[in-house]
């Protein structure tokens, strides 16, 4: 999860690699080589002091530690075979950091000789590390305030103008091949590997505090290990753990038109960023896409939609689904979303371990990209292209630039989006509007990630760095069709810090467990 965000590993997978992105084809954009003289993305933010940086890294760990102030038993058990056990995150975050804060930074050797194996997230499936000689949770906490201590002293000692340096990723000194491992997928969440010291050392440590980037892949990193923990506690069988559950987020003060469209006139715009300074390497760089005019959901789409596509047989109808789609929806049994249950008439969910009526409103989640390119079938609609979701999100007409967020460049607030767990479930739609998107698009940032039509693929110009498994390896390689979609957006358990307009979450079509909804989409000549 990396984002990310939260599935499972390539060697876990059980179903088809790759699905026919016909429903995208339609609106397919141009998508130039990159431009020098184009606009170069959203506004970068200000660079951070290391005060700041240090309170970002504290705030990611609070956040860990509470999701992990659990009996052993829940840390040390493998709550579903898609996840890790809870411990194997915790000790991972703390190996990643000092992998990139510690060893990256000055050269130091390792703390621990084997944890990079143990904690290597391409090394072990999820499946197979509780057998792992995993650090006990005691031995993770203590590891966790070591490694933590350590990267501390080396950010109050650092010349504060190396993270006031101008944004560099892009430039020279490429990827050192071989010095990373890592994500699963972008919902297993990256993890860094060791970096070794050579000629372009000096460059390359420069390159990553420049913008204070290293610093940020280390703060999202652990937000994103921290939303896959939640996805593992949704997965969790048994009465609640989570000692706080959150309040309810707001609803709409009228009516709501749930299935009203925003309207985005053909044209250019910029896709990307080259000067964002967390940006990682997959959403680099910006590059110029002309997209015919299409429609666009204004909201995602709610469970009451995804209701009627049950109750119109949406699951048992062949047609709507993809060969691929229909064939892991008849293998897996699927008739509903993951974590729904129908109790005679009322359709109930099972929301960290609380069991309540599904609310209506409420953008659907925990459905795979299968189930999703079937509902737009069965709506006459289709998913947004990743060009178009981006350029709905973020291209603002009036100034001809994109922006940071839907609403402008300015940090979220509750009022804009449904961010960092502030709530535990996606807000009934409409609830949000001071956070709509030049176009009017709501919701765009937080909630549920979002899918997109096609497969996740590097822009013209992409580079690798800081290391290959980021991103690299999660592309088609010759011509082989993409085996991952892309998700946009970020959901109600995203932080902040890990998402903008930009960022490009990615998993297999077959994943459910991942905070996933989507919103319809359609040509503008199409009725
Ligand atoms: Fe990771």
């Amino acid at each position: 999860m990396r984002s990310s965000p939260l599935t499972g590993d390539p060697t876990t997978t059980r179903g088809p690699a790759a699905a026919a992105a016909a429903t995208a084809a339609a609106a397919t954009g141009r998508a130039g080589a990159p431009d020098p003289a184009a606009p170069a993305g959203p506004t970068a933010a200000p660079a951070l002091d290391a005060e700041a940086l240090a309170a970002g890294l504290a705030a990611a760990r609070d956040r860990s530690l509470a999701y992990t102030d659990l009996t052993e038993d829940d840390l040390l058990r493998q709550h579903s075979p898609l996840m890790s056990p809870l411990v194997w995150d915790l000790a991972h975050i703390g190996n990643y950091e000092e992998i990139w804060l510690l060893r990256a930074l000055t050269g130091a050797a390792e703390l621990r000789p084997g944890l990079d194996d143990v904690y290597d997230a391409f090394r072990h499936s999820r499946a197979s590390r509780t057998a792992l000689p995993l650090l006990g949770p005691d031995e993770a906490r203590a590891y966790l305030r070591d490694v933590r201590g350590r990267a501390m002293d080396v950010l109050t000692g650092l010349d504060p103008d190396l993270l006031h340096a101008p944004e560099t990723a892009g430039e020279a000194a490429g990827p050192e091949a071989g010095n990373g491992n890592g994500a699963e997928s972008r919902n297993g969440a990256a993890n860094g590997d060791g970096e070794r010291d050579g000629g372009a050392a000096v460059h390359r440590r420069a390159r990553l505090l420049s913008g204070s980037f290293v610093y940020g892949m280390v703060i999202q990193h652990e937000h994103q290990h921290d939303e896959t923990m939640l996805a593992t506690l949704q997965l969790r069988a048994g009465p609640p753990v989570l000692a706080d559950p959150r309040p309810a987020p707001p609803s709409p003060a009228g009516p709501v038109d749930e299935a009203a469209e925003v309207l985005v006139p053909a044209g250019e715009f910029t896709m990307g960023t080259s000067t964002e300074p967390w940006a990682y390497d997959n959403e680099r760089p910006a590059h110029r896409v002309f997209l015919p005019a299409f429609r666009l959901g204004r909201y995602p789409v709610t469970n009451r939609a995804h209701l009627a596509f049950i109750a119109d047989g949406g699951y048992a109808d062949e047609r709507l689904w993809s060969a691929e789609g229909w064939a892991w929806r008849c293998q897996e049994g699927l008739t509903a979303p993951l974590f729904w249950s129908r109790d005679g008439d009322v359709w109930t969910r099972r929301r960290f371990g609380r069991v309540e009526p599904v609310p209506l409103d409420e953008p659907v989640q925990h459905v795979c990209w299968y189930e999703a390119e079937a509902h737009a079938r069965w709506a006459g609609r289709r998913l947004p292209t990743e060009a178009e979701w981006e350029k709905a999100c973020a291209h603002d007409p009036v100034t001809g630039r994109s922006r940071r967020y839907p609403w402008g460049d300015t940090d979220p607030t509750p009022e804009l989006a449904n961010l960092g767990h502030r709530t535990a479930r996606p807000a009934p739609v409409g609830g949000r509007p001071a956070g709509a998107s030049p176009y009017g698009a709501e919701q765009m940032i937080g909630d549920v990630w979002e899918w997109t039509g096609g497969g996740f693929t590097p822009y013209p110009g992409f580079a690798s760095f800081p290391y290959r498994e980021y991103s690299e390896v999660f592309y088609p390689r010759d011509a082989a069709p993409a085996r991952f979609r892309v998700l946009r957006g970020g959901s109600w358990a995203t932080d902040p810090s890990a998402v903008r307009s930009t960022f490009r979450n990615w998993d297999f079509p077959i994943r459910r467990q991942i905070f996933a909804g989507f919103r319809l989409a359609r040509d503008a000549d199409t009725p």
